[in-house]
């Protein structure tokens, strides 16, 4: 893909549905008794592998533009595949999915692509073996494939070392079959989709400060569930109006989750123009974002908040290098383990540009304003990247050519439309 720097991008725009609660709504839909109705599902290459997955174990999942409908027969519905389970580039389905196969009386093979198969599951076979579950990495290498023989399991009170949505709801959805409570501290808490939808498909859970606790063995009933648009979608499009001069963007219902709300504090606190309307807080939160065009300050990133916009990393690097003056991130390891290295990516790429960014053992250090220019970008195949590079292309002279742009598939199919329909 080629991008050219803009003029400014104006208009009304919708994002896809959140790609999390996409995932949720397929799995939890799977496990419970009835149908289950999605709307806003994303149709995204991540989200089809899950649905792929609950095929192949026997689930009846009809995808139709309207809506998905998943045709769920119960915790103990679901049947051996024939063939190994396929998890693509997605780290959500090969986590939560684990939990769910840990206890079934069957075993599977569980693999993805090459990102897949470089990506830490230590960290879900471990609590997952606490818990009784036979789990184990084909090449011994603590990667997938995974090899996972179903066991009866039972509670535990799991410590996380990390902030990890992904591990947390893994040992939430083992917990659903074991024999007791099973409770997951995190160091700090982290998105609570599962926690959520979980409590509206019926299971018995809550939380107490950082920890979440489920009760096993409850009655999952099929739900009418309407996706809000992903605020880690949005993200590249709040950026872009704040950057690119003579913007205003209208960003309808994006979802304002407050463990997914990181970017919004950030972009304020940067001296970002946001406004929210139509605020609902019901649920999931949603609202509608007002974005114009801005001049950014650097600031520090670090802490509780890295959780809540781990995601949006990429693209927040590239208002960094837009904005005057430093900006620190801290704390963000983990970007290490995502789709790609997102620390050596994100350097790699923004110098290619003419930014001044350093990377560190746990984030990354850029001195904004300086000015950027076209270059050939890699992104790894990692869609995040390709969409952070697609914006930063709008701020630079010259020509950006992203190679592996195709990646946008993952999470959003339909990035480079609605960005064509706002340029003026
Ligand atoms: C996700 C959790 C996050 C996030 C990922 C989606 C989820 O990963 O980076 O894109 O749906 O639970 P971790 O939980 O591993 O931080």
């Amino acid at each position: 893909m080629i991008c050219n720097k803009s003029k400014g991008l104006r208009g009304e725009i919708t994002v896809p549905g959140d790609k999390s609660i996409s995932h949720r709504a397929v799995m939890f839909g799977s496990i419970a008794k009835g149908t289950t109705e999605v709307t806003n599902f994303l149709q995204g290459a991540d989200c089809l592998s899950t649905i792929d997955c609950f095929r192949k174990m026997g689930i009846e999942i009809e995808n139709t533009p309207e809506k998905i409908l998943i045709h769920g027969k119960g915790p103990d519905g679901l049947s051996a595949p024939s063939s190994v389970l396929d998890a693509g580039n997605s780290g959500t389905t090969t986590r939560l999915i684990s939990g769910i196969l840990a206890a079934q009386p069957f075993e599977t093979t569980l693999t993805g692509d090459a990102s897949i198969q470089k990506r830490p599951m230590r960290r879900i076979m471990e609590p997952l073996s606490m818990m009784g579950a036979d789990i184990s990495s084909v090449n011994g290498n603590d990667c997938a494939p995974l090899h996972i023989k179903g066991r009866p399991l039972h509670g535990i009170h799991y410590h996380s070392k990390v902030a990890s949505a992904q591990v947390k709801s893994a040992i939430l959805l083992a917990g659903l079959y074991a024999d007791g409570e099973t409770k997951v501290t995190e160091p700090v808490i982290s998105r609570n989709h599962s926690e959520i939808m979980l409590r509206t498909f019926g299971a018995d859970v809550h939380t107490e400060g950082n920890t979440a606790i489920i009760k096993p063995q409850p009655k999952l009933t099929g739900q009418v569930i309407h996706v809000p648009g992903d605020i880690s979608s949005a993200a590249f499009f709040i950026a872009a109006g704040l950057c690119v001069p003579n913007s205003e963007i209208l960003i309808k219902n994006v979802g304002i989750n407050p463990t997914r709300d990181g970017i919004l504090k950030v972009a304020l606190a940067m001296g970002g123009d946001i406004t929210l309307l139509n605020e609902n807080h019901d649920g999931e939160w949603t609202a509608d974002l007002l974005v114009r065009s801005s001049s950014l300050h650097g600031i520090t990133i670090e802490g509780d908040i890295i959780p809540t916009l781990i995601d949006e990393l990429p693209i927040i690097n590239i208002m960094a290098a837009a904005a005057e003056g430093t900006t620190i991130i801290r704390d963000a390891a983990e970007l290490k383990v995502k789709e790609s290295n997102r620390i050596d990516v994100m350097v790699e790429a923004l110098s290619a540009m003419g930014a001044q960014i350093t990377g560190t053992e746990d984030g990354m250090i850029i001195e904004g304003g300086k000015p950027l220019h076209g270059a050939v970008i890699d992104s790894h195949l990692d869609h995040r990247i390709a969409m952070s590079f697609s914006i930063a292309a709008l701020l630079a002279e010259g020509e950006t050519t992203i190679k592996g742009s195709e990646s946008v598939n993952i999470s959003y199919p339909s990035f480079y439309e609605t960005l064509k329909t706002l340029q003026q």
